[in-house]
């Protein structure tokens, strides 16, 4: 069942009353794209011990069969997450992107999804190119926008009239806080099953640069997460699209939703 408001309800009490934007290494331009690459690579598999593509399947499911869309456009797509096997044999058309695209996904999708394609220009989700309609998927990067980046990516797909679901997985919450203390080992546990490069597994086991990247991005992400109703703050006034919010529990996460679906 999608469950309402996340913070307070039932798995533990908020950290901040406010979410803190502080840096994280992936959204840094300097950072080597090797250590992007593995750092998306990484969260992919995090994401599914965590029963991330399960949990998400469900709530697709239900959005394709009111939308049946002809098109997925999966925006922050990274090492492209847990969306490929949420959506299973479903045959859809699926273009993932990326500010930051990686070239490990890309060929990855390519030779296993021949219905999906990895763009390898720039897409700023805040600013998708007119001729990629459908419904437009933002899974595990909203917290990387600030207040009024989050609400141009929104406002993009009012305006152009597109649905959009976008899915984080952590909340402000200490049980949430204290799991990012584990996503170094995760990350030494899943490294092998993502078809890493070799840097990666030099960078993961040789000098752990990695696990601690994706550890310290992981609380980080984890303080700028939002509510329910700050997830729903941020589309006031977005009027071509109807909002809703919700909750969908996986393994070892709570998934927090928003999904905005033309007003008819
Ligand atoms: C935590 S990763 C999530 C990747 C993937 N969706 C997943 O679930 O594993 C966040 C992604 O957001 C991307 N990103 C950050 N700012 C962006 C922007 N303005 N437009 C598009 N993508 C952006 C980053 O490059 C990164 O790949």
């Amino acid at each position: 069942m999608w469950r309402r408001d996340s913070c307070r309800a039932r798995s533990g009490a908020c950290i901040l009353k406010r979410r803190i934007h502080l840096f994280e290494f992936n959204d840094w331009a300097h950072t080597p794209e090797v250590l992007r690459q593995a750092e998306t690579d990484a969260l992919r598999g995090l994401e599914s011990l965590a029963g991330v593509p399960k949990a998400l399947a469900i709530l697709l499911n239900r959005l394709i069969a009111q939308l049946v869309p002809d098109r997925i456009v999966d925006l922050a797509s990274g090492g492209t997450g847990p969306l490929l096997p949420a959506l299973g044999d479903y045959d859809v058309e699926v273009v993932c992107t990326d500010w930051f695209p990686s070239s490990r996904a890309a060929r990855l999708v390519a030779r296993h999804r021949p219905s999906a394609r990895y763009l390898s220009e720039p897409v700023d989700a805040s600013a998708v190119p007119e001729s990629l309609t459908g419904l437009r998927t933002l899974i595990n990067a909203l917290h990387h926008f600030s207040d009024d980046d989050a609400r141009a990516v929104l406002a993009d797909a009012s305006h152009a009239g597109q649905p959009i679901v976008v899915v984080e997985l952590l909340n402000r919450r200490w049980r949430d806080l204290a799991m990012t203390c584990l996503i170094p080992l995760g990350v030494l546990a899943v490294m092998p099953f993502v078809r890493p490069s070799f840097w990666a597994l030099v960078a993961t086991y040789l000098v752990p640069v990695v696990p601690l990247m994706v550890g310290f991005d992981g609380m980080v992400s984890c303080l700028r997460s939002r509510s329910q109703s700050e997830m729903l703050a941020l589309t006031t006034g977005l009027d071509g699209l109807t909002w809703t919010t919700g909750a969908q529990r996986a393994a070892l996460v709570h998934l927090t939703f928003l999904v905005g679906v033309p007003t008819r």
